[in-house]
């Protein structure tokens, strides 16, 4: 297709293209830097690739943005690119499958919501930490490579809201609404998002920090992309939404009071405060009507609530995983270490 005025304004604006991590990744980028069409640069094969490696990991990152915001300089063409969405399935038919098979056998929502709740006695997660003895640097750290997910805070989940009919659709809006502001741009998620970094001396631009992000973070946000993009997938879309909402009530006070505790400004802290309470509401919200309401209306895709619920806390523990492993050895968990902020 020609570009268009509309198109040729798109190129100008969004994200710089992150730097490659293999061939894969190398495949796609050079792709992107040419018109929409050209063929890819060489055939490639995602069949011996690690599945949650570096490669493969920002190879579909940069697939999956094209559906975001895209990047600047790239024709916004690519997004529908047959050629580009071939590799794209090969890459995501590597990732999913080897998802199902590290998971665990299919189960039931009921147990899988159940197993949320149990919170473990002695917490052991990355803001149990950051709650109890995490520095500055580390929250700095920790919201550099969040912010790949929460400044498109619920963007994801928006893609399902389609595929919903009745109570689950109602209650899935009634949701997103909230983490879109209730009508306020003041109040977007993603928006109190940017204040928290901002008060961390964080730059706020939109993926400004793929770059350093490690694969555990792509994976986390390609989770949701690979889950909301598909509408077979939409199961594990509102497994993955319930498992969002039901963690991050206690884990958000936690990290509000690691913040308070290392004297963050008022937005660094007001972002978790915030969600505190408003997920609290949202976890019986998506419970109650959106996970209820789908398994009314189509009792077929109990499994896949569950394998979505599942895969977001596998995804999670290893990106936890990966976070405490590196502050507990002194060590950055980015790729390249932040500048220190201006003020410490
Ligand atoms: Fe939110
Ligand atoms: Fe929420």
């Amino acid at each position: 297709m020609t570009a268009t005025a509309p198109a040729a304004r798109d190129r100008a604006a969004g994200p710089v293209l992150p730097r490659s991590r293999g061939e894969l990744s190398r495949t796609v980028r050079q792709a992107l830097t040419r018109p929409a069409g050209t063929p890819l640069p060489r055939r490639v094969t995602a069949a011996h690739a690690d599945p949650y490696g570096d490669d493969l990991q920002l190879a579909l990152y940069l697939c999956y943005e094209l559906h975001y915001r895209g990047f600047a300089g790239v024709d916004p063409e690519w997004e529908w690119e047959p050629g580009l969405l071939r590799l794209r399935a090969e890459l995501e038919e590597r990732f999913l499958s080897a998802l199902r098979a590290d998971v665990g056998p299919p189960r039931k929502a009921e147990e899988a919501l159940a197993d949320l709740l149990v919170e473990p006695v002695d917490g052991d997660g990355p803001s149990h930490f950051l709650t109890e003895r995490g520095e500055l640097w580390q929250f700095r750290e920790y919201a550099a490579q969040r912010s790949l997910y929460h400044l498109k805070e619920a963007d994801p989940h928006a893609w399902v809201i389609p595929r919903l009919t009745g109570r689950a659709k109602a209650a899935m809006v009634a949701v997103e609404y909230d983490e879109f502001g209730a009508g306020r741009a003041e109040r977007v998620h993603a928006r109190l998002f940017a204040d928290l970094m901002a008060d961390l001396d964080l730059d706020t631009a939109y993926g400004r920090y793929v770059d350093t992000a490690g694969a555990q973070m792509l994976t986390s946000v390609n989770l949701m992309s690979l889950f909301g993009l598909h509408r077979a997938l939409r199961g594990a879309l509102v497994g993955h939404f319930a498992a969002v909402e039901t963690t991050s009530s206690p884990g958000s006070r936690r990290l509000a009071q690691g913040l308070r505790r290392v004297g963050a400004g008022p937005a660094a802290v007001h972002f978790y405060a915030e969600h505190v309470e408003a997920d609290a509401v949202h976890e019986q919200i998506v419970r109650r009507d959106v996970v209820g309401g789908l398994l009314e209306a189509e009792p077929s895709l109990d499994a896949d609530i569950a394998f979505g619920i599942d895969a977001t806390e596998w995804t999670e523990n290893r990106l936890g995983n990966h976070l405490l492993t590196s502050w507990r050895d002194g060590r950055t968990s980015l790729r390249t270490p932040l500048r220190p902020a201006v003020s410490s």
